[in-house]
This record gives C-alpha cells, structure tokens and sequence, in this order.
C-alpha cells in the first residue's frame, strides 16, 4: 500500500512505480530522516497532538528502524515509494495506531526537503576537512620545497621564475576559497524546514522554531512556499563542488604534464600510479587524470538540476525530486577525488634539478633586465624594446643572451649581471611575489589562515554533532 492510495481507485501501475520511485538511490538520508522524524515527534508531544507515551513508542519504533537499515537488515516493499514512506510504513508496524499519527502536521514536502538539508550540511563539511587535508600536503610540499624554483608560465611558454612553493601554495590558495564558499554556503543550508507541511503550514499546534532547535538548525523557514520548494541550497552545494572540481582538475592536469617524460618535474609513487595492459614500460598518472575528469560531470551535475529547476510554479512539483542524484553523485565522486589526490601530492618526489633548469634560461631574466632599465630612468615601453631587441638577436643568431646584454649600450656588464641563474628568483621581492622573502610572509599568512580555517570548520562541526550525536 502507498500512503495515498485510499484516494484513487486502482492501485499503483507497475511503470509508475518503477518511474516514479526514489528509494533505489536515496537511501542515503535515512539517518537524517530518523533524526527529523524524531524532532518532529518532541514537537508533536509539546504541541500536545500526541501523548508522551506515544511519543515514547514512535520513537522506539524510530531506532528500531533505524538500526535495521544499519544492520542491513531493513525489509523494504515494492509499495515504498522513498526511503521516507518506507520508514514511516515500518514504524507503523512496529509501533501500531501511535505509529500511523507521525505524519501528523507533516508532508513528505517538508520532511524530504529537511532531510536532504541536514545530509547537505554534513556532507560539505566532510567535504571541507578533506580539502583541509589537501591544503596540508601542499603547504607541506611547499616546506619541502625550500627555496628551489622553477619556470613560472603564461600560455604554457616559459615565463618568470618563480618558488616551487609558491606554486604549491597558488593551488592550496583557490581551496582556501572553496571553503570559505562551504562555509557561507551552511550558513543557508542550516535553516529548518519542517512545520512548512505540504505548502501552507496546518491547522494543528506546532513550533517550527522548537523543532528546529532539536536539530541544531540555527534558523527556521520563513514563508511555508518558499521552504518546501527552496532547492537553493543544492545548487549551491553543486556549484561549489564544480568550483572546487576545476581546481582539483587544473591540479590534475599539471600533474599529468608535470610526470610525463617531456617536463620530468616530479615522479608519482607506485602506488599512486596505474600501468598498461599493452605496454610493459608505461607508468601512467591516471589519478590526476581522472580528477580533471571528474570536473565535467561536477559541471554537468549543477547545470542539469538548475535546468530542473528553472520555471517550476510555487510549491512542490515531483521534479524536485531529480535534486538527489546530482548532490549525492557530485558529493561522493568528490570526496573520493580528494581522498586519492591528498596522497598522490603527499608521496610524489619532485624533481628539483628538471625544476632549476627550466628557470635558468638566460631568457626567463628578459622581465628584470627590462624593469633594471626602467630603474635607471627609462621609460618601461621603451626598456621592453630594448631587451626585446636583444631577446630576438640572441635568439637570431644563436649567441648568449648574456654577451648580448653585455655588448648592448643600454644594459651593458652590470644589467648583465641579472641574467646569471639564481639572480632573477631573489629579486621577486613585491608583495605576494614567487622569490623568497616574498614567498616567506606568504607561507605563514597562509599557515595561519588554515588554522583558522580549522577552526572555524570544527566549530560548526561540533555544533551540529553534539545534536546530531553519532555522525
Ligand atoms: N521522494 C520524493 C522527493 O524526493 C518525496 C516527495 C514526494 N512528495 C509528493 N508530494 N509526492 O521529492
């Protein structure tokens, strides 16, 4: 029996439930529904709908429940349309008439939508202390590092030298932004729904803000419309989980450039490296691969619920129900990405010398032989002629640029001077720059910011799991 078959004459067409059914992928949120449902149950019991000893047998119906979905032991019917009505009918069964009052003052509308906010609000937090971890084994890369550098590029062609750990540190920057997005973005996510009922609220005594509290929402719904077809918030999830993809996948892809043979930057460990059925010599970097894969279906997964949602009248339309695959797919395939690129960075040697080579071509110095000019008076456009035309007759004819630098009226043997290896990295001295010192006030401005960072994140973390207890 489906919960609203008493209206409709014939029972449920076998292609509708099949079509229709939800239970197949969002078993997910039964701890969650568990834990709403037994929010909702305090509320009833306040609101005197339901007496405490009726409370006290649906909630032991509720554990119950809950501990057979654990355990695996849970039997679900061919009737159980989502794992909400299937917990509800088992209630129901262990619990008897109490059990079939604990859908009073309540629809599956508000029931799912709060569900899948309190799974949304955990899972970006396990989602922000895996990034945490990334972050850990860049900034450690980076000490590692010293003060070896390597050819910074624009348009992938050799540009500027710049610290190893600078470019470590480039990448655990963008997900410092990737959490704070995950912290702003709980901040709308942990907003009760429950009491919005089907989508005008109900007649019985209920306090959503009570309800709200026992589920450590720190805020309530405003407008009962708005809170049962509200799907903001996974989008936003979506979005930051496209976001932080496109970070992992310009990762990816550095490390697939930087481990082939054409850079010899770093090498993978073996175990972080896959081999070829076909060619016995091959070591392939099929995690970085798979990570900046990954990004596309990331993308995928946000612009295709945003094109569910667009035009849906107010209140719950069934096509809400597309918003569940998306977030779960985009959440777990991005967890495992992380927990697989931590460990690649963490155990992959990087090649220092392949590294220094690349920066030491007399040409990457062509910005400070310019900027030197401009430090004796010249005009910054006319300096970057100057060592242009240099650039192109060391290049045309084959001779050191340095002897080039040397004979050139305009620079001469000091401006010269610049273009020994090892010169150019010292002078990136601005603020936020890849030479040393620069790159020293950068490193404890960013070890301070992931410790706070830490922080805040464990804040949240303990606040909602002193409510939401074993998760
Ligand atoms: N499984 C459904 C969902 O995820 C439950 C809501 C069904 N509500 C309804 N009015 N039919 O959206």
């Amino acid at each position: 029996m489906t919960l609203w078959q008493a209206r409709l004459s014939q029972g449920p067409a076998r292609e509708l439930l099949d079509f229709s059914q939800s239970l197949s992928f969002d078993q997910k949120l039964a701890r969650f529904d568990v834990l709403a449902s037994k929010a909702h149950l305090i509320g009833l019991v306040k609101g005197s709908i339901i007496t405490p000893q009726e409370g006290e047998l649906v909630s032991s119906a509720l554990d119950k429940a809950d501990e057979e979905l654990q355990q695996g032991t849970f039997r679900f019917q061919d009737t159980d349309e989502d794992i909400h009505t299937a917990i509800e009918r088992r209630v129901t069964e262990l619990a008897g008439p109490a059990g079939a009052k604990i859908h009073t003052a309540r629809s599956r509308n508000d029931q799912v939508v709060t569900a899948l906010r309190l799974y949304t609000r955990h899972e970006l937090l396990e989602v922000a202390a895996l990034i945490i971890e990334l972050q850990e084994a860049l900034a450690q890369k980076a000490v590692d590092s010293q003060d070896h550098y390597m050819p910074g590029y624009t348009h992938l062609q050799r540009a500027q030298p710049v610290l190893v750990a600078h470019y470590f540190l480039a990448h655990a920057w963008a997900l410092a932004r990737d959490i704070d997005r995950i912290i702003d973005s709980v901040s709308r996510t942990d907003v009760s729904t429950l009491g919005a009922g089907a989508l005008a609220g109900t007649s019985l005594n209920i306090d959503p803000q009570f309800v709200a509290d026992q589920l450590g929402f720190s805020r309530v719904f405003s407008n009962s419309l708005d809170a049962v077809s509200d799907r903001d918030f996974v989008i936003e999830a979506l979005f930051i989980i496209a976001t932080l993809g496109v970070h992992l996948s310009r990762i990816g892809e550095e490390l697939v450039l930087w481990s082939s043979q054409e850079f010899g930057f770093v090498s993978l460990a073996d175990a972080y490296s896959t081999g070829s059925s076909m060619m016995p010599h091959k070591k392939n970097p099929d995690v970085a691969e798979l990570v900046r894969g990954k990004a596309g279906r990331f993308i995928g997964n946000l612009t295709g619920f945003m094109a569910t949602c667009k035009g849906l009248p107010l209140a719950y339309n069934r096509d809400l129900q597309e918003d569940k695959e998306p977030v779960f797919d985009s959440i777990e395939q991005v967890k495992l990405a992380l927990r697989a690129l931590t460990p690649t960075i963490a155990s992959m040697t990087l090649n220092y010398e392949a590294l220094q080579l690349g920066a030491d071509s007399p040409f990457l110095a062509a910005t400070d032989l310019a900027e030197w000019l401009v430090s004796k008076g010249m005009p910054f456009r006319q300096a970057h002629e100057v060592v242009a035309r240099c650039v192109s007759e060391a290049l045309s004819t084959g001779s050191d640029l340095k002897q080039v630098v040397e004979a050139n009226e305009e620079l001469g043997p000091e401006a010269a001077r610049l273009v020994t290896p090892g010169v150019a990295i010292e002078r990136r001295s601005s603020p936020g720059a890849g030479g040393p010192e620069a790159v020293r006030v950068q490193a404890t401005s960013f070890a301070n910011r992931l410790e706070e960072d830490c922080g805040r994140l464990n804040r949240l973390a303990s606040r909602f799991s002193k409510i939401l207890g074993g998760f």
